[in-house]
């Protein structure tokens, strides 16, 4: 497995085949946008990557580097991923488009385990990217989990 690991104060991140983190949406404090990984590793081919699908774990960041309440947008060949942090530091992933109008999630707010679109404000759950009524609608969502205070998402 490939290792990204974030360097101090989220400074930088390096690049996996496939995925990129490229920057963070409504962290607490500024952090330096976009982050682009090194080199230029060709995206990987999809690969199912979502949850119960035939993707590999990868190791993202280390969750601090994920603002609580916040997420960061991770690119795949899969399209943009947004990793999530709630208030007790659960991580979440969905495609970073609302199933109403493509809104970018990423840049929601997270309340308990839904994400409120920025755009019209729908709320997602973050669990299993389907709208909360009466919307109607799901956004994909990506397996990722957290050991030993890294971050690993299955892309
Ligand atoms: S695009 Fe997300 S609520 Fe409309």
């Amino acid at each position: 497995m490939s290792a990204l690991l974030a360097a101090g104060n989220g400074a930088s991140l390096d690049s996996v085949a496939g995925t990129e983190v490229i920057g963070s949406a409504r962290s607490p404090s500024p952090q330096p946008s976009p982050i682009k990984g090194e080199g230029a590793t060709p995206p990987l081919p999809p690969r199912g990557g979502g949850v119960g699908g035939e993707g590999e774990f990868r190791t993202l960041c280390a969750l601090e580097d994920i603002p609580r309440l916040g997420s960061r947008v991770v690119q795949s060949a899969a399209g943009d991923i947004a990793v999530f942090r709630t208030a007790d530091d659960a991580v979440f992933a969905l495609h970073d488009k609302c199933p109403h109008k493509g809104g970018p999630l990423s840049q929601g707010i997270v309340h308990g385990r839904q994400v409120a679109c920025p755009l019209h404000g729908w709320k997602i759950g973050l669990e299993d990217g389907n709208a909360a009524a009466p919307d109607i609608g799901c956004t994909k969502p990506f397996a990722v989990k957290v050991e030993d205070g890294l971050v690993l998402l299955k892309v």
